[in-house]
């Protein structure tokens, strides 16, 4: 064997092996070698393609890193037109559709499979022999544009069928495949890679996306696909545009498709008339933020092709699909003002207040805004007509600014110069996004230190709630956590809404939460990174409050688990005369 054929052959070896770790990788979540091993297999890869270009091959996985920019999109004009779907905004709308299902088929009870409706965007891709040739986005229906470059550079896009699938065609007297296969489906950012991918974006100073699917048509019509190459696009499939012998149901062309090495979605499920469809779009209302990415709904379709044919479509939609609308994660509002709070460590956060809006499922009238920095790069103003998004984390947020609803009379925020509370300095380091409030005395931070050290999982002493800690910090009643055990009856009583009862209650509530845990008392101390884990770890470590109090840094850094970062700040917490003699009173009332 020439020096050429060896190493062809060996490029071969490689494109196979790479192509099936990436199918376990990608598409299956089941890797079977780790990442240095891949890197190595790929190294090898390149360098034989480096020294022998004739052997590259547009399917190589070497040509995931994106080739050259292009000049624009061409047009593709699609096979199978790219039609929408009818939405079904509850169950009376789904039990129509189903009417219509069965009055049409003359059927007494339909067969459908739900999937996810990703939240994304469609495209229709092309495989020759097997191998992905073209991908074109839905555009029009009719017309989309060619993003081969760009989806090219998704990992879990198959850039070669896998081999082998005519036994398990065969087994069930299908196929052959036709030599030209078309399949559809939809390019979607998971929430995590959508999140890394705006990090990197407001890192080079460029805008934010304003959510997954708005990320995924900016990546997919990149001219530069490097550019796309970087992201971290993912795809599901969703239809078999082509026929298949043998295939007579959807549910098994999705089977095909994951056959045939295509991520599809593991969700499908077969439901036996329509109150089974309802049960799980239930199901899904429920559990959507479970799912790694977004979705807007659930896609109800009549297995059957043959029912599928004779339902047809009417103007731009089958009648054998609905898509079942979840309620919306992003609504628009009004900002009213923007105010400042002041946190436990004295952190000022701007605070948007908003037009309350219903958003999947609660009342949203605030939103943070995280810091200063982040509210001059989103520029929102008050008086700004924004898109707040809530998803996945219940916590709502301001995800960009409606440009054109601006009038001229929107208001800019003004960082206050002193705290809001006790009109005390703050201090904003420079290399640091988060401005403070320099008073350790801060009513607002001992507001909240109160708050936290009460809270159920720190110290969990009921009835300390918010009214009830304001009005002893305003009162001048609790200057530190240890005044709490020093409180009376008679003192309480003289709070609003506080009688006799309800204060003997409190006080016995106090009494208990001496005897907590080691692990809740140093949770509780409200030290910055040691949340209830990290107690937890540094109190089984060191076993008591002294040798915690005393450890130095360096020692704190060796603990499992124990970074740099908390080790300081443990260190600086405990070096603090204040926080010292707090504990030492601490320690003394718990006897
Ligand atoms: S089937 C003829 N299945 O929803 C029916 N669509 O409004 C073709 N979509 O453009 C669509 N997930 O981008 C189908 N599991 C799914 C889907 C899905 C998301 C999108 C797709 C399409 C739009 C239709």
């Amino acid at each position: 064997m020439s020096t050429d054929e060896a190493a062809a052959q060996r490029v071969d070896e490689l494109r196979a092996q790479i192509r099936r770790h990436d199918y376990l990788y990608y598409v299956l979540a089941r890797p079977e070698i780790a990442d240095v091993e891949y890197d190595r297999l790929m190294r090898e890869l390149q360098a034989l393609e480096v020294a022998a270009p004739h052997l590259i091959t547009p399917d190589s996985p070497t040509q995931r890193v994106g080739g050259q920019p292009v000049e624009g999109f061409k047009v593709v004009e699609h096979v199978v037109p790219m039609l929408s779907l009818a939405n079904a905004f509850d169950d009376g709308e789904l039990r129509a559709f189903d009417e219509r299902v069965r009055r049409k088929l003359e059927i007494h009870r339909a067969e459908y499979v739900c999937e996810l409706k990703f939240d994304g965007l469609a495209v229709s891709l092309t495989y020759d022999d097997g191998v992905f040739v073209q991908g074109a986005t839905r555009g029009d229906g009719a017309r989309g544009e060619d993003v081969t470059h760009n989806l090219r550079t998704v990992r879990s896009l198959p850039l070669r069928l896998r081999p082998d699938v005519g036994e398990w065609l065969a087994r069930r007297d299908w196929g052959p495949l036709p030599r030209r296969l078309q399949v559809r489906g939809e390019t979607l950012y998971t929430r995590k890679a959508f999140e890394e991918m705006n990090e990197a974006q407001a890192a080079a100073g460029k805008p934010r996306f304003a959510n997954p699917r708005n990320a995924a048509a900016g990546s997919l019509r990149q001219l530069d696909p490097r550019v796309t190459a970087q992201r971290r696009l993912d795809i599901f499939l969703y239809g078999l545009d082509s026929e298949v012998p043998g295939v007579a149901r959807h549910s098994e062309a999705m089977a095909l498709l994951a056959e045939l090495g295509f991520p599809v979605d593991v969700h499908l499920t077969s439901c036996e008339g329509i109150d089974a469809v309802i049960a799980l779009c239930q199901h899904w209302h429920d559990a959507r933020n479970e799912l790694p990415f977004e979705i807007d709904g659930i896609v109800v379709k009549v297995d059957r092709y043959d029912q599928q044919r004779e339902l047809g479509a009417v103007s731009r939609s089958p009648r054998w699909a609905v898509a079942y609308k979840l309620p919306a994660t992003e609504v628009t509002t009004v900002v009213e003002d923007i105010i400042v709070s002041v946190g436990r460590t004295g952190a000022l956060t701007p605070v948007a207040v908003l037009e309350p809006r219903e958003i999947d499922g609660s009342v949203v009238s605030r939103a943070t805004l995280h810091n200063e920095d982040e509210v001059r790069r989103k520029d929102i103003r008050i008086g700004d007509t924004v898109v707040v998004h809530k998803a996945g984390a219940v916590i709502p947020e301001v995800v960009m600014v409606v440009e054109s609803k601006r009038t001229g009379a929107e208001r800019p925020f003004v960082m206050p110069t002193a705290c809001p509370v006790c009109g005390g300095g703050i201090d904003r380091p420079p290399d640091e996004a988060v401005a403070r409030c320099l008073n350790v005395d801060c009513p607002a931070q001992l507001r909240e230190t109160i708050r936290h050290y009460a809270s159920r999982r720190a110290m969990d002493i009921e009835g300390f709630g918010d009214v009830l800690v304001d009005q002893l910090v305003e009162r001048g009643l609790v200057k530190d956590v240890a005044d709490i055990y020093g409180l009376e009856v008679g003192t309480l009583c003289g709070l609003e809404r506080v009688g006799q009862v309800l204060a003997e209650k409190i006080l016995r509530n106090v009494e208990g939460s001496k005897a907590q845990p080691l692990p809740r008392m140093v949770f509780a101390l409200g030290i910055r990174h040691v949340g209830e884990h990290v107690a937890e770890v540094l109190a089984a470590h060191y076993g008591g409050i002294d040798p915690l109090m005393a450890a130095p840094e360096d020692e704190l850094k060796t603990v499992h688990e124990i970074g740099p970062e908390i080790a300081r700040s443990v260190r600086a917490f405990f070096s603090e005369p204040r926080n010292r003699a707090l504990v030492e009173r601490l320690r003394a009332i718990s006897g």
